[in-house]
């Protein structure tokens, strides 16, 4: 792992209102899954467009590498070519599925071209209770035998075969891993209750590509005729909508304005709305987005829940853009149990921010002021930076992994908009 080159930090000195273009990555939550989904392809090379060039990328490429994968990752063109015609082991090492959740996601993949898979642990940010039952119960169900053992698990499968599945919550990892396991399983596949986001549908495309055979996304209901092989093809990873959301907070937060390409005003969904009514302005020029703050924010209420509803990766973000706002706004988590932890990140910093029962409520507009934080997980981490952004004074925002693991050298985009911020490593 490139651990030695970890930031250990961000520096950040608040005030400026951010101006100019920036340039939004490609999906995060999409990219892993097309790398993962690659494996699946016996012959060829897939090539990947508009890949984030983030840590968790960077996890994932190991994960097909220590399996056997050729991946090449040509960061400043931001392509990904992957050919697995040789994978030579099932197990995914401990060093990196141990704080890489998405490790999961080679499961399917493993079983299809080795017949069995050991996950040497399960990682990922600390988002309290995040189960993967529906992941090993789906697998069982296509017919694998799955062992918990001392430390690892181990699934194994001589053959899937299609089968009834359903989600008792529609699961965004879960559709898409499922979805996988199915493709190539003979028979039909028929899972119940699959999640709606863009990026599932973006990872059904990528697999229709290769020759999936996949109806119903974007319905809820998701039918899938296993194909006795995948092959490798071309794919551009849709825009990240969180990252671009992230932007549009920043343009709000300094009362900036920006210019957002690579970014899909139609996946921002609710979230363009809700900005919207605390007095955030949008404007299309083409394929440019424009994003500026045009009045004094006004408070807002929030309840995170799956697409199409508030994306829970937003919340921490929108909740501390929501302590400039002039007045009271309720915030509610019901996606992640462990997901207030901003809170009292953003209490050093001098906001108004109590946790009720079941929702945050923040009384603005607070005067923000630098302080050292602590960035508990990516989207906390993407929040205190927007925070530091907007207060007086610098704000330390560490450690700084977390918020590398999904958005794209941050330090260098914001600075570039006028920002005042550096990434500091230790080593
Ligand atoms: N859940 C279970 N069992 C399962 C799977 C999920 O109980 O087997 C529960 C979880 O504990 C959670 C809820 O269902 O309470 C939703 O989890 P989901 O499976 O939808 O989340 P995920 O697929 O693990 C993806 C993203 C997350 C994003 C969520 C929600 C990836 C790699 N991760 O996680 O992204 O927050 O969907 O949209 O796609 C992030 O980018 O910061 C991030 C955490």
């Amino acid at each position: 792992m490139t651990m030695g080159s970890e930031t250990t930090r961000y520096r950040v000195r608040g005030g400026n209102p951010l101006e100019g273009t920036v340039f939004v990555q490609g999906a995060k939550n999409a990219a892993l899954k097309m790398i993962a989904a690659s494996l699946l392809a016996a012959e060829g090379r897939t090539v990947l467009r508009n890949v984030p060039v983030i840590e968790d990328v960077r996890r994932a490429v190991e994960l097909a590498q220590a399996v056997g994968a050729l991946v090449e990752f040509h960061e400043a063109e931001r392509i990904l070519v992957v050919d697995a015609s040789r994978l030579t082991s099932p197990v995914l090492p401990a060093e990196i599925a141990r704080r890489f959740r998405a490790s999961v996601l080679f499961v399917p993949a493993l079983l299809h071209r080795l017949g069995e898979a050991v996950i040497e642990g399960v990682g990922g940010c600390n988002l309290g209770s995040r189960n993967l039952d529906f992941h090993y119960r789906g697998f069982a169900r296509l017919g694998a035998i799955v062992h918990e053992g001392e430390g690892q698990i181990h699934i194994e499968a001589k053959q899937l075969r299609g089968a009834h599945l359903y989600l008792d919550t529609p699961s965004h990892t879960g559709t898409e891993n499922l979805i996988m396991a199915a493709s190539m399983a003979p028979g039909t596949t028929v899972i119940d209750n699959t999640a709606l986001e863009p990026e599932v549908l973006d990872v059904i495309a990528f697999l229709t590509k290769m020759g999936a055979r996949i109806s119903g996304g974007g319905t809820g209901f998701v039918t899938v005729e296993g194909v006795s092989e995948l092959t490798a093809v071309e794919h551009t990873v849709m825009p990240d909508r969180i990252d671009a959301s992230v932007f549009a907070m920043a343009a709000a937060i300094t009362g900036g304005e920006l210019s957002l390409v690579g970014a899909s005003l139609e996946h921002f969904g609710v979230v363009r709305w809700k900005l919207e009514q605390m007095g955030v302005e949008f404007a299309t020029h083409g394929a440019v987005l424009q994003v500026r703050q045009e009045h004094p924010l006004r408070p807002i209420n929030v309840i995170t829940s799956p697409y199409p509803g508030f994306a829970t990766d937003l919340q921490s973000p929108i909740m501390a853009l929501s302590c400039l706002a002039d007045g009271t706004s309720y915030i509610r988590e019901t996606i992640f149990d462990g997901r207030y932890t901003l809170v009292g990140e953003l209490s050093k910093m001098g906001a108004k921010v109590e946790v009720d029962s079941n929702a945050v409520i923040v009384h603005g507009p607070a005067t923000l002021k630098g302080a050292e934080v602590i960035a508990h997980d990516l989207r906390t981490g993407i929040a205190l930076i927007l925070a530091g952004l907007a207060a007086d004074g610098e704000t330390v925002v560490s450690p700084g992994y977390p918020i590398d693991r999904g958005h794209a050298a941050i330090a260098a985009r914001l600075t570039a908009l006028g920002a005042q911020i550096t990434a500091e490593t230790d080593d």
